[in-house]
């Protein structure tokens, strides 16, 4: 069958990791599985929108996954490594999938499709593994993590393209 069927895109509160700069970060990914599905349903979606539509969502998974990672090696996470590994594994996916797919919009819903199923999987397992953590540091040591995190991705993030 042809017909879309909707994913469901609700934040709910078991997706919570407790920690939330996190979540915050994951309701924005999930609201971007919204806004996507909400676009790819306009019956006059051109290619240029789902493309560009896909690239601010790519960066913003990768935003996340920066700030994750940093904040993983503050906490000296013992996982580390192969957390970081799967962040890298799942933007190899996706790039292959944007490539394969960007300019149809059959092909940009298989990947919101399988963005939204391993957002749900990294909250409700791989992220609860460091979440812990974060009482191992001091809330001072954490606002300077913030603030020090924030600086570096305002200085590396790209010129808005017009
Ligand atoms: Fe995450
Ligand atoms: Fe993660």
């Amino acid at each position: 069958m042809s017909d879309p069927v909707s994913i469901p895109t609700q934040w709910n509160p078991a997706y919570s990791i407790g920690i939330v700069e996190i979540d915050q970060q994951h309701m924005d990914l999930m609201r971007h599985v919204d806004t996507m599905q909400d676009l790819l349903a306009h019956p006059k979606v051109n290619h240029h929108t789902i493309r560009k539509t896909l690239r601010t969502f790519i960066d913003h998974v990768k935003s996340h996954f920066q700030f994750e990672e940093e904040f993983m090696f503050l906490l000296g996470y013992e996982h580390y490594h192969s957390h970081k590994e799967t962040h890298k594994f799942l933007l190899l996916q996706l790039k292959r999938l944007v490539e394969d797919n960007q300019d149809q919009v059959n092909g940009a819903r298989r990947i919101i499709k399988f963005l939204h199923n391993w957002l749900v999987g990294h909250m409700a397992v791989d992220d609860r593994g460091y979440a812990s953590l974060i009482t191992q540091i001091s809330a001072e040591d954490y606002r300077l993590f913030l603030e020090q995190l924030r600086h570096k991705q305002d200085q590396e993030r790209p010129e808005e393209e017009a």
